[in-house]
């Protein structure tokens, strides 16, 4: 803010001030400070987003590896039963029936009606009530089905695998056939299915009871395993929902607190930084203050002698060259108005001691506004007041509080011009103290000005100083009251002080 000395048509000093460009540098200075406080701040957010982002991933992680081990779980459990029963298959068949066939027929035929019975018949008491889908016999010698629970496969060829190989070579094997995944619960994918094909040699028996070297063929059962898979892709679909509610929650919780904090983070950075202005701008104006004491203490005393020459000029003219007098009149007046300025000035710089005392607020509002009822009469204003009866006292200056009201309310007669209205009025405000609120008509101030009314030598009038409502300021704030202003263009003003309990 820089304040600029200039003379206007009149002749006057006035003090004006330029913002519009210093205030925009101002301001992205103030933003460039804002955002530089809270880059650790921003830092931690970016970390617990990132972070979540990677909790998720591991939980999505977790669960496929969970559900990968109930699946394998599942197929050992189920081979093992399967190994058991191919067991006891191999005994009962060899001894029920491939020994009684060779007895009776000569030789092991089940072309024969009789043989593929007997067979079948065995078979089927074995496995019943055991939840096997099927149970096929491949012979040794070629890859071709001699036997099926599953009457359709018999007599076809090369339908043992890698696993059928395998088998004939003395190892029992497994395969585990599944398909769907956890989008098959949203019918998003193909339905879960799930069988477990194991394979084990059909060996002979010997007198024993000990399964001999020989092998006669290959036993194949197959279970249907959708049921069991079916739930382990339920628990794997649970896990993820389970842990993306719980990362949901954690999300918002993380969330919440981060914009909490950000919140207060950005109040804290915003408070330093208008301490910070504050403690510039109070050493400015000390400087400034000490530098319009002294030019206003300077220009004081040869105004007095102006005066009191122009005065004494004055009776000599009405002598000598009588009609003239009212030149020396002219020098009378401005020495009184530029007087007026140069006491003001000093009272904005000097620093004062408030004489407090307890008083009603309404007291020195009646006199302010005894003082300016003529000029009120004058410019045609109405005046409207509501001073609360109940009013509660006050510490205050009188004299400096009401030099405070009379700077407002001279501002609003100025404002509104002619014909209009003022209001004011006094209330007692909830929690102890008073409030003092004073409305006019007039021509009201612009949005961008209200931030700058306050300041010292701010004026849009060419005979202001500019310095009416910074005094004001200065003698709200020494009271420790509040002052603030609600404006509308062409609406009116109002001023509103709040003014803490007399303790
Ligand atoms: N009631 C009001 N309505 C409209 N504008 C106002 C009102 N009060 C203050 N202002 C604006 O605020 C500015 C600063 O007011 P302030 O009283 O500090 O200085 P001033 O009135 O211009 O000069 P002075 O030092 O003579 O009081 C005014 O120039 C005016 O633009
Ligand atoms: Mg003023």
């Amino acid at each position: 803010m820089i304040p600029v000395i200039q003379k206007n048509a009149e002749n006057v000093v006035c003090v004006m001030v330029k913002t519009p460009q210093s205030n925009q540098s101002l301001d992205s200075v103030r933003q460039q400070k804002l955002e530089a406080g809270l880059v650790p701040f921003k830092l931690v957010k970016y970390f617990s987003f990132s972070s979540l982002v990677v909790i998720l991933v591991f939980t999505l992680f977790l669960s496929w590896i969970i559900s990968n081990n109930a699946r394998e779980v599942m197929m050992e459990q189920n081979e093992e039963y399967s190994l058991l029963l191919a067991e006891n298959l191999n005994q009962q068949v060899f001894r029920r029936f491939v020994l009684p066939a060779v007895v009776r027929y000569g030789g092991i035929k089940l072309s024969n009606p009789d043989q593929f019975e007997l067979l079948n018949g065995i078979i089927l008491g074995v496995i019943q009530g055991l939840k096997i889908d099927s149970v096929t016999i491949y012979d040794s010698s070629m890859n071709i089905i001699s036997y099926s629970t599953a009457p359709d496969l018999i007599g076809k060829k090369d339908m043992g695998e890698e696993e059928y190989i395998k088998a004939l070579g003395g190892v029992s094997n497994s395969r585990l056939a599944y398909s769907g995944n956890v989008f098959s619960l949203l019918h998003l994918a193909e339905d879960v299915k799930s069988e477990l094909k194991t394979f084990i040699p059909f060996r002979q028996v010997r007198q024993d009871g000990e399964e001999g070297n020989l092998i006669m063929g290959v036993i194949e059962i197959e279970k249907n395993l959708s049921r069991s898979y079916a739930n382990i892709i339920r628990l794997q679909g649970r896990i993820i929902l389970v842990s993306s509610v719980v990362m949901g929650i954690l999300f918002l919780v993380l969330r919440t607190i981060v914009s909490r904090a950000g919140e207060i983070m950005e109040k804290r950075a915003m408070e330093r930084l208008r301490l910070e202005e504050k403690l510039n701008q109070s050493e400015r104006l000390a400087h400034l203050g000490t530098m319009v004491a002294t030019v206003s203490h300077e220009i004081k005393s040869p105004l007095g002698i102006v005066r009191s020459t122009a005065e004494i000029l004055a009776k000599r003219i009405e002598k000598l060259a009588p009609g003239n007098e009212h030149l020396a009149k002219i020098i009378v007046d401005e020495t009184i108005r530029l007087n007026s300025i140069v006491v003001e000035f000093l009272d904005f710089a000097r620093p004062q001691k408030l004489s407090l005392r307890r008083i009603n607020l309404n007291l020195i509002v009646k006199k302010v506004l005894l003082f300016i009822t003529p000029e009120l009469k004058k410019r045609r204003i109405e005046l409207v007041t509501d001073l609360a009866p109940g009013l509660k006292d006050s510490r205050l200056d009188e004299e400096r509080f009401y030099r405070a009201l009379l700077n407002i309310v001279i501002n609003a007669l100025q404002a509104i011009g002619e014909g209009g209205q003022v209001q004011v009025s006094t209330s007692n405000l909830k929690g102890g103290g008073t409030r003092i609120a004073i409305r006019d008509s007039g021509s009201g101030i612009p949005e961008e000005k209200v931030d700058q009314i306050f300041k010292p030598f701010f004026t849009d009038k060419n005979r202001g100083t500019g310095l009416g409502l910074a005094i004001t300021k200065n003698i709200v704030d020494s009271h420790g009251a509040e002052i603030s202003v609600d404006s509308e263009v062409d609406n009116g003003t109002t001023f509103v002080i709040n003014i803490p309990p007399a303790k």
